[in-house]
């Protein structure tokens, strides 16, 4: 058995997303229709539970921020149209948020499936806390998976998207913690003649030869 063949269903970072067709609170989207933007695709356990509403709220307040990075939010999980329904209106409601992101009722759990969401050892047939980073090419760029009692840091997920934008934008990599407007660092170098020319580079920025910090600005 290969090591893909472990795990068939799960997308890996730098493969297309898998395609879908969804029924959605906003009606059927496809992955397509999110082509002009990047995408954070999560899924959540259940609708009117306790860890998943403080996800939902926090990705609410993290909307705009998103939205001014090029980035749109889907949520998924295995309840239907009306429950997502009902619980947006609750969540507003009750925690005066406004839910203006779509979330998928994969009832069928094919989408949730194809994703690599349903992991049975620690639930049957509710989707674990799964969030897909896709970037405007419809790439898998980055992914993460936290257990049912663990709520996901949404400002984390914010970080990750500009981190990746940085990357694409300025040719860099970013550090453990990076947040937009610090430096970045140089990819490491690959050949004896690049890290040379880094050894040679010197100073504060280049303290040795696999390690040269770089302003964005
Ligand atoms: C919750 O969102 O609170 C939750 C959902 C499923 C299992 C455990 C916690």
């Amino acid at each position: 058995m290969t090591d893909r063949d472990a795990t068939p269903l799960t997308p890996r970072i730098g493969e297309p997303a898998p395609d879908f067709e969804a029924e959605t609170t906003h009606g059927i989207l496809r992955l397509e229709d999110f082509r002009e933007s990047w995408l954070v695709l999560f899924s959540h356990p259940a609708d009117f539970t306790p860890v998943c509403a403080t996800e939902l709220i926090a990705f609410a307040g993290a909307r705009e921020k998103l939205r001014a990075m090029r980035c749109e939010l889907l949520g998924l999980s295995v309840d239907s149209v009306f429950s997502h329904i009902a619980w947006v209106r609750s969540l507003e409601s009750r925690f005066a948020v406004t839910i203006d992101f779509p979330l998928v009722a994969d009832v069928t759990g094919e989408m949730a499936r194809r994703y690599g969401m349903l992991m049975s050892a620690e639930s049957p047939n509710e989707p674990v806390r799964m969030t897909y980073v896709i970037d405007d090419r419809g790439i898998v760029r980055a992914f993460s998976a936290y257990p049912m009692t663990t709520g996901r840091d949404v400002g984390e997920i914010v970080r990750l998207v500009a981190a990746l934008q940085a990357t694409d934008a300025h040719g860099v990599a970013t550090p453990a913690g990076w947040k937009p407007g610090e430096p970045v660092l140089a990819p490491p170098p690959r050949t004896q003649a690049m890290a040379e020319e880094r050894a040679k580079a010197g100073g504060a920025a280049c303290p040795d030869w696999y390690f040269c910090k770089k302003e964005t600005s």
